[in-house]
């Protein structure tokens, strides 16, 4: 399947899933890189890999809904199967809904419906958890409210501040994105009777 990246950072999801696209068996190959700001190591990652990269910032546009229409049409470019927004700190709106949902995977480093946001790191380790984790989720018009596809456990260890845990969570994340992405990839993904389809 055409896998279309949404990036806004470091892009060490990004590079695991380029690194699986190396492996025939994977099912899947990442045909394009959308990011909503230039500059980041991310597109650097996309660029080494060859792989078509495109920026769409919200202050080109006038309005939300024209940057949506844009990162839509910018996606729309690579035909993709599948969008896995992987580090992309933007919420996808109703045209971009309209065109791909039901085949945008978010990744998350926390336990969703715990601390949903951009800080779900932050959040739970200043609640005080003891065990946190990863979460890829189906996307939908809600901040990380999408249907649960698979998560994983991590510990948080005494004497952990942010950086530190979201090192251990990214390391365990990247893994379970590059599992999930693939399975889909491969033969579609059943959830809750909602299947993930390539080709939508
Ligand atoms: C990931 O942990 C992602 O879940 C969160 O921010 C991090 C991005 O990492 N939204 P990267 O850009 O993939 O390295």
């Amino acid at each position: 399947g055409r896998l279309v990246v949404l990036v806004s950072g470091t892009g060490s999801n990004l590079a695991a899933l380029l690194a699986a696209h190396d492996d025939p068996a994977f099912g899947a190959r990442v045909v394009g890189v959308v990011s909503d700001r230039p500059g980041i190591r991310a597109l650097e990652l996309a660029r080494e890999a060859g792989v078509p990269t495109a920026v769409v910032s919200l202050q080109d546009f006038p309005d939300r809904t024209a940057w949506d229409e844009a990162l839509t049409a910018a996606v729309a470019v690579f035909s993709p199967d599948l969008v896995v927004a992987a580090g992309f700190m933007k919420l996808v709106g109703a045209p971009f809904l309209a065109r791909f949902g039901g085949r945008v995977l978010n990744t998350h480093p926390a336990l969703l419906p715990s601390f949903p946001g951009a800080h779900g790191v932050r959040d739970a380790l200043a609640y005080g958890v003891k065990v946190t984790g990863c979460s890829v989720i189906l996307v939908d018009a809600g901040v990380d409210d999408g249907p649960i596809v698979a998560q994983v456990t991590v510990a948080v260890e005494d004497g952990d501040d942010e950086a530190t845990l979201h090192e251990r969570i990214k390391l365990v994340e990247r893994g379970l994105l590059v599992d999930v992405v693939g399975r889909v990839a491969r033969d579609g993904y059943t959830l809750d009777g909602r299947k993930v389809r390539l080709g939508g």
